[in-house]
């Protein structure tokens, strides 16, 4: 860490996109530097020890603002705490948060969570042999969280907190931070969002239209017509379905067998290439087009343009765009820009991110076909 720099943040994201996140926040304040790798997707930030906390809050607003593709998450660090990996360490924990200036965020009936994460690392710990902890996360957040709402009278809230008291826990240090959590830009800790899931779930990749919804604000309409390209085994399909849409699912490959006589569903068991040009040319019109296809990021960006002139004026679509993995020759995001480029052209609205439920790839909204 350079001298004269005081950690500030912890930012999360994928590990292969980490180095992304830092550069898409360093465009809002310049001086903000890549201090450590704590983990894998987990990077310590700092400033320069003369910055004034008010560029801090300002660097997470327009981060909220400006929706970055793949920051995941936010959390200040407003202090750093030796550990000594013992339960003496959860006294030690509750009077520094005690000590933080923005404790006076913990009123009384505010709605606050304890959100701890720890890391198994630490040179020290990892020299000496010993990388567990002697806590899990869920006890230090159980009585951090009762010794807050005891002090202040603010009320433990996990699902919706108003204020987020963050510590990540290497096995020798705590970072410490308390945040109202619109600034953290997930309410989930280090932004991993998790759903339940349902017995009637056909694919895991229902977690990320689930979440796309959520990110994006927008909800599935409750009637109309959903397209849905690269659909099997029909996961995405259930949902438009369930939803109340009828539904063209296209796919080579065969549906989930759950999916069989669904009088408002139209499997057309080919090419999704092939089914747009038909398509086009029977001017079939979707509210809801959603794209799941395993293809290079620019080609799914053609098929969504192409795609475009099947979208209602007030229908959106939601897309995934594959990328491939860095190599010395090939660099993920210059597909990645080629393609968004492609759909700012052809669509007023393009916002894009990197799930917690995506891997090597982003979530795309567009909507607002522009005719040119
Ligand atoms: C990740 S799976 C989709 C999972 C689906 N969203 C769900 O929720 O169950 C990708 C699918 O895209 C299909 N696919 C790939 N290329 C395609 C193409 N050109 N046209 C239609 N489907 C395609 C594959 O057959 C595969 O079933």
């Amino acid at each position: 860490m350079s001298a004269g720099a005081d950690p500030v943040l912890i930012v999360t994201a994928h590990q292969e996109f980490i180095d992304a996140a830092f550069d898409e926040l360093k465009r809002f304040n310049t001086k903000l530097l890549y201090g450590e790798l704590l983990a894998p997707g987990i990077l310590l930030c700092t400033l320069p020890s003369d910055t004034h906390p008010h560029d801090l809050t300002s660097l997470a607003r327009q981060a909220i603002q400006q929706r970055p593709i793949f920051v995941r998450h936010l959390a200040p660090v407003q202090a750093v705490i030796h550990l000594s990996n013992t339960e003496n360490d959860i006294g030690e924990l509750a009077l520094a948060i005690a000590n933080l200036p923005t404790f006076a965020l913990l009123e009384r009936g505010q709605r606050f969570a304890v959100q701890t994460r720890l890391l198994q690392t630490g040179i020290e710990a990892v020299r000496a042999g010993s990388n567990k902890h002697a806590y899990s996360s869920g006890h230090v957040n159980q009585m951090l969280a009762e010794a807050i709402a005891e002090e202040t009278g603010a009320v433990e809230s996990i699902k919706k907190p108003q204020v987020v008291v963050s510590l990540l826990c290497t096995i020798e240090k705590a970072y410490l931070g308390i945040s109202l959590t619109t600034d953290n830009l997930s309410d989930w800790p280090g932004g991993a969002r998790h759903f339940a899931y349902l017995p009637e779930q056909i694919s895991r990749a229902e977690f990320k239209l689930l979440e796309a919804l959520e990110v994006f604000g927008v909800t599935l309409p409750s009637q109309g017509m959903a397209l849905d390209l690269g659909a099997a085994p029909g996961g995405w399909t259930r949902m438009l379905l369930e939803a109340g849409m009828q539904v063209v699912a296209v796919d080579p490959a065969k549906l989930d067998a759950s999916l069989s006589r669904q009088p408002h569903l139209e499997h057309y068991r080919g090419y999704a290439e092939d089914y747009l040009e038909e398509a086009i040319k029977r001017r079939r019109k979707f509210n809801v087009i959603t794209n799941d296809m395993r293809m290079d990021a620019r080609e799914a960006a053609r098929l969504l343009v192409q795609a475009s002139a099947c979208l209602l004026s007030d229908g959106f679509i939601i897309s995934v765009l594959k990328l491939p993995h860095e190599t010395s020759e090939i660099d993920p995001l210059k597909n990645l820009y080629e393609a968004l480029r492609l759909l700012q052209r052809h669509f007023a609205i393009v916002q894009a991110r990197q799930l917690f439920h995506n891997r090597q790839e982003v979530t795309v909204l567009t909507a607002r076909p522009q005719l040119i």
